[in-house]
């Protein structure tokens, strides 16, 4: 199974993904989670990406799709991938489309998971991530234990300031990704707002 995630920053693409590849027996592809190690690493990659991260504009698609190109060809993307955070833009889109091409093989679907700006702000302002196991929270709506609140880490990117100019980015640059999908018949909407358990029961039956 290929599949791509899109939605605005937010949506709970993560949350989503990290349910969805053990079904599925995928790996999860975050270009976003790709750049942030990038970034803790202190890499030239993470230092070009970070900048743009911070201000909540898009890495420019020539680095981003180098580097998604070289993760999908590796032994463990062979039989199928969760891309979540990629394609962004067109030319990304375009770019993915081109490189599965020439290995024979093409996407099977692309979710898009839709939730309105204002519930985003909120969930973004909110969350909170544990780096010892990768579990996303959210400081109301997926309360942390108590005892695991000091190792928390709340993303540069997750101000309300750098939440908006994410969404101006996803509705200027990533919208446009919805009609192109749609074209190609492989754009699956999901409502992405009520519990996690009841939006993955939404995703399921989209692929069936
Ligand atoms: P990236 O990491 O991809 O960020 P994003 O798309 O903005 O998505 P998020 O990770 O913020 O949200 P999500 O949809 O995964 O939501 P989550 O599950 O965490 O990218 C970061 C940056 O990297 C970009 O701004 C850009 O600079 C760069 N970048 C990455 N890819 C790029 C590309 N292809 N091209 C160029 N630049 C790129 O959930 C959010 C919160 O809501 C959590 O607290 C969660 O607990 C909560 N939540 C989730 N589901 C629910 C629910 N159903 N109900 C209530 N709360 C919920």
């Amino acid at each position: 199974m290929r599949m791509i995630f899109i939605g605005p920053p937010g949506a709970g693409k993560g949350t989503q993904a990290a349910r969805l590849v053990d079904r599925y027996a995928i790996p999860h592809i975050s270009t976003g989670d790709m750049f942030r190690a990038a970034v803790k690493n202190g890499t030239p990659l993470g230092k070009k990406a970070a900048e743009y991260m911070n201000a909540g504009k898009l890495v420019p698609d020539e680095v981003t799709i180098g580097l998604v190109r070289e993760r999908i060809a590796q032994d463990d993307a062979k039989e199928g991938f969760l891309l979540d955070g990629f394609p962004r833009t067109v030319p990304q889109a375009e770019a993915l489309k081109e490189a599965l091409a020439a290995d024979g093989v093409s996407l099977d679907a692309v979710l898009l998971l839709e939730v309105d700006d204002q519930l985003i702000v909120d969930r973004i302002v909110g969350r909170r991530s544990d780096p010892e196991t990768g579990t996303i929270y959210h400081l109301q709506f997926n309360p942390p234990p108590a005892e695991i609140m000091d190792r928390l880490v709340h993303r540069k990117d997750d101000t309300e300031e750098a939440c908006r100019a994410r969404l101006d980015a996803y509705h200027a640059q990533t919208a446009p990704l919805v009609p192109f999908y749609d074209a190609e018949g492989l754009l699956k909407r999901v409502d992405g707002v009520g519990k996690p358990d009841q939006v993955t029961e939404r995703i399921v039956a989209a692929l069936a």
